[in-house]
């Protein structure tokens, strides 16, 4: 999606959007958060923040924040809803062209779903400016959709017989767009290729009604995404 068909979403962001610090079930970022060893000063950057919800959960936790959004009217809302923080830089801003303006200042860069583009140019572009914003041996904290994911919830839709959309690339259509899943050695190698080092991997889950599908006996896994904590070496 583009930044108009984001701001289009800005007044039903909640209900509309995924929001991994809101919808998560199993308490990962927290734990990814503690994993990377910040020091007491530490700024943190949030690239694609949307309506906030990182920075009002974990913002205390740093002296600077700054947060990044090419959505004019969600940057709006998220300075509404974290109205009670004080040290907030809120940038309305591309991300691929944010680091004229920010620097590289992160001890934490986050930037969660947000490098889903179908086109490998512009997710590549994201890429960059994550690595860009990040100092040296400071952490990013990315969380991208999971392939491997997908194809269990696909296989579920198999099961009722409903109609799958096509995939080419690991690009899937979800809801009304397409985007970029991502299998996990594809992402580590990803980073690799950035200059960051993997820390930590894991799954954030969430709940099979976000797939628009209830939870059966014989499910032992919940539908996830990939939450990674990667050093800039
Ligand atoms: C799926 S939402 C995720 C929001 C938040 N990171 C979260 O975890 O809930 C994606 C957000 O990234 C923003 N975004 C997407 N591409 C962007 C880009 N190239 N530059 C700046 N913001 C972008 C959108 O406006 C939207 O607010």
């Amino acid at each position: 999606m583009n930044k108009h068909q984001w701001n289009l979403h800005a007044d039903e962001f909640e209900d509309a959007i995924f929001d991994v610090t809101v919808d998560e079930a199993n308490n990962q970022l927290g734990r990814f958060v503690r994993a990377a060893q910040l020091p007491a000063n530490a700024v943190l950057v949030d690239l694609g923040c949307g309506l906030g919800s990182f920075v009002q959960k974990f913002g205390h936790r740093f002296r600077e924040v700054v947060a990044v959004d090419f959505a004019a009217q969600i940057i709006a809302r998220a300075k509404d809803r974290c109205a009670a923080q004080s040290g907030v830089t809120w940038l309305v801003a591309d991300i691929a062209g944010a680091f004229k303006a920010v620097g590289t200042r992160a001890d934490l860069a986050v930037c969660m779903n947000v490098i889903t583009s179908p086109s490998p140019a512009k997710r590549n572009a994201l890429w960059k400016c994550l690595a860009k914003v990040t100092k040296p041996r400071g952490y990013a904290l990315v969380v991208v959709p999971s392939l491997e994911s997908n194809r269990m919830v696909e296989r579920r839709y198999l099961q009722i017989n409903r109609r799958l959309a096509s995939k080419r690339n690991g690009v899937v259509r979800r809801e009304d767009s397409w985007q970029k899943h991502f299998e996990r050695a594809e992402l580590e190698a990803v980073l690799l290729h950035h200059g960051f080092r993997v820390k930590q991997l894991g799954r954030v889950a969430y709940s099979w009604s976000t797939e628009g599908l209830r939870r059966l006996r014989q499910d032992k896994t919940l539908p996830w995404d990939w939450i990674c904590l990667a050093q800039r070496v």
